[in-house]
This record gives C-alpha cells, structure tokens and sequence, in this order.
C-alpha cells in the first residue's frame, strides 16, 4: 500500500504567506488518501488561511476561523441539512460561501444520499450519482462523498467556512437506527457491517476530529453559549414503533438518544448555566398534526418515552435558553416546545424553542403536490388548534437557516433560493424568528 506524504501550512493572511504553524502528515489508502490535522494553539475568533501540498501540487486556499472566547456582540451560523445531488443545484451552499461573518456552517445530517441513480431526485438535471448503483460498501460510501466534495458550491463553502457536522439517516441508509434502516434490505449483506462502511467513510471525508469515542459533541462558543450536537442514529437509537398502536410504541426501552448521551447532555448544560443552549438535533422535537398524517415514528413522535424525559429536563428551572435546531423534514418551521399542546393552551407555558432548517435541494411537498395546495395546507396546519405552538411552517422552499447568536436574543432568518434546477445566486429571507434571552417564546 503506497503512502503520500502532505505538508500543510496555516498562516494568518490571504495568501498563506505568514505562516505560524506547518508540519507533514502521511495518508495512505487505509484512509482513502483522506488527511486530517488537529491544529492548537490558535488564537480565539480569528480567520486562518492553510494550504496542503504533496506530489508537487499544491491545493486551493481555505479558510477557517477560531471561536470567540469573550463575549462578542454577534456570532452567525449557518443552519443546514439535506442536500440530495440528484433534487438539484446546491446554491444555496454557494451563497452561504459568499458570506464574510460566519462563525461556522452547522450541518444538521444528510449531506449525502445513498440511492442509485435515478431513484429520488430530478431525472431532467444532469446530475447523476456516482457510483450509479446504491451505495452500501466502504469503496461505495467514499466514492459518493468524493463526488458530492466535487461539486463548486459545496467546494467553495468548505473552503471558505469551517463545518460543523453530524449525520441523519442518509449518511448510512434512509432511516437508520443501530441496527438497521429501513433502506437496509437482507440481500444488501450485514446492515453492521455497512454501519461500519458508513461510519468510516463519514470519518475520513468530513472535517471532524479523527478516533472520537462517539459523535455527539460540543462547540464552545465562549460566554455566549454552547453548540451541542446530538446523535440520534447511531449512538443508541432503537428500531422505531410501526405506529402508535405498536406495543412498543410507549416503551420506555424506546430511545433516540440513550440514557448515556441524555446523561451527558445534562451534564455538559450544567457547567455553563448561563449561555444559550443550541442543540444540533436531527428529527423533528415538536409534534405537528397535519390533515389525514400519521405521526412520523421517525421523528421524536415516535419516542414518546424519551421524548417526555427531555421535557422533563427542560422544565428544570435551571435549564434556561435552549433552542433546538433541526434539520431532515426538508421544511421550515418556527416552534415553541411546550410539555403538551393542552398545557400550552391552558397555561401558556413553553420550555424551548425549535427552529427547523429547509432542505438544501431535497424534495419538498410541491414537488409531489401542486404548489397552491401545499400554501392551503400550510395555512390549515398553522391554524389548527393542535398546532398551537407553531409559530412559522414552509413546506415548498429550499435554503437554510442564518441564525444570529446575540447576548440578548437569537434570531432565525429563514433565507431561500429562487431556484436549484440551474445556477442562481438570488435568495430571500422570507421570515426572522426572535427568542430573547431568559423567554422560551418567539416573536417576529
Ligand atoms: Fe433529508
């Protein structure tokens, strides 16, 4: 097996020119010529500039920058999920790229999908996925991040905004858990083994911190508060309830996250009492009631039990400032999270909030149904009275969430792209959700 050796410097300006730190690092096909550098050392709220050579090329010029450890007036993430190759141009990955006050891309999980070509997206784009078939083996999985690392916009993003990442169900299979997915079919061989395929492409092709026991994780973002990304797939998640009438449904045995992440999530919100509490959660947290839908048992919907354990730390009066962040239902929505909907409406009491990130290209409701009526069943659904604490629903624009992170108040500006059939950099925002500090309510 041919190893490569690569040098890397990190500098402070533009054109990589004063360099504070360099070294060399060697990948070989054990780690599918992937290269990953912990750098220290750095100083906080700061832009770097590194560049990679080897085999006498050099590469493109990326940037990063530090997180702040002092307070800072405004830290601005971009919130995003669901990217499909096939549905469309990734533009809005090319906007948010064009943007100079980012702190960070929050990736909320699908950033690819494992179909074969043909299967889910746009058969009139000329976008197919490599390798054509679904992928299910390592070589597979590597291959389809290469092509998705491939596209400009998403390119361009990565090399102008650091990435902070977690995997959804498409990473692996559509609607995975530990131990299978309902994409995961017998003939496709050992659904572990997959797991593991997944996993280790997942690992060498994304910005991520190399031989970490578990996924889930923290970003401190200084006095302002704590980013905490959860893994509500791998790490514990059992096989979801056929539906509410499934015995299995209500069992407390039922989990997403498991008892030990819970754990440390609790944990980790207890040392900085504080801040905000953003948490990177894939599914849906926020129970929506949509004419003639079953439930999603892929969603928190379908883990009632450990859904009420959440609610019952979030009514902790010291868990103050949470605000979920959700990727994966590919719409846009805007809640207040309180214990139950009866008690929302007899008290008027809310214990979080929840802003949910439109999908990047993946399909949407008027791609299947006429665009006037999903705008009916929009409305119908932010008017029944089940839905009380829904503030905001778009089930028909592709974009992403601009979250600013201020002392005072977070606002959510839901910005969307004209269009992802071809090239467009024309985007809007179409609404800004505001919580203020010490409030689990939202205003305009
Ligand atoms: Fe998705």
């Amino acid at each position: 097996m041919k190893h490569i050796d690569v040098d890397w410097v990190i500098a402070t300006d533009r054109q990589c020119e004063q360099v504070i730190q360099s070294g060399t690092v060697r990948t070989h096909p054990d780690k599918d010529y992937t290269v990953h550098v912990p750098v220290n050392n750095l100083d906080p709220d700061q832009y770097y500039y590194y560049r990679f050579s080897s085999l006498g090329a050099q590469s493109i010029i990326g940037r990063t920058k530090t997180m702040p450890q002092e307070l800072v007036p405004e830290l601005n993430m971009a919130v995003v999920s669901c990217a499909n190759y096939e549905a469309g141009l990734f533009n809005a990955y090319g906007l948010i790229a064009e943007m100079d006050d980012l702190a960070a891309v929050v990736h909320l999980g699908d950033y690819i999908y494992e179909y074969a070509t043909g299967v889910y997206g746009n058969k009139s784009l000329n976008r197919k996925n490599v390798p054509p078939h679904e992928i299910v083996r390592l070589n597979d999985y590597r291959t389809r991040y290469a092509q998705y690392r491939l596209d400009p916009d998403l390119m361009r993003l990565h090399q102008m905004v650091p990435f902070i990442t977690i995997w959804d169900d498409h990473e692996i299979a559509n609607n995975s858990y530990t131990t299978g997915a309902k994409n995961h079919q017998a003939e496709e061989g050992d659904y572990a083994l997959r797991k593991k395929a997944a996993e280790e492409a997942y690992y060498e092709w994304l910005p991520i911190t190399q031989n970490m026991e578990h996924l889930y994780r923290y970003s401190d973002l200084g006095p302002l508060g704590t980013l905490y990304m959860l893994d509500e797939r791998l790490a514990a998640r059992t096989a979801p309830a056929s539906g509410v009438d499934d015995p299995v449904y209500l069992d407390a045995r039922q989990v997403m996250l498991g008892q030990e992440q819970l754990d440390w999530l609790e944990d980790k919100v207890k040392e900085k009492p504080e801040g905000w509490h953003l948490i990177g959660n894939q599914v849906l947290f926020s129970l929506t009631h949509a004419p003639g839908r079953k439930p999603n048992m892929d969603s928190w919907a379908g883990y009632p039990a450990e859904r009420l354990k959440v609610l019952n730390w979030l009514e902790e009066p010291d868990v103050q400032n949470v605000i979920l962040l959700t990727g994966d239902s590919h719409s846009s929505w805007a809640f207040e999270v309180p214990r139950s909907i009866s008690d929302y409406r007899s008290s008027h009491r809310s214990l979080a909030v929840e802003f949910a990130t439109p999908s990047i290209t993946s399909a949407n409701a008027d791609e299947s149904i006429p665009l006037d009526t999903v705008l009916h069943i929009e409305q119908t659904m932010l008017h029944d009275s089940l839905n009380a604490a829904m503030k905001y629903i778009n089930l028909h624009d592709h974009g992403y969430i601009l979250l600013r992170i201020r002392p005072t108040e977070v606002a959510a500006e839901y910005r969307y792209v004209d269009r992802i059939d071809v090239p467009s950099i024309h985007q809007r925002t179409a609404a800004v959700w505001r919580v203020l500090k010490g409030s689990s309510f939202l205003t305009k």
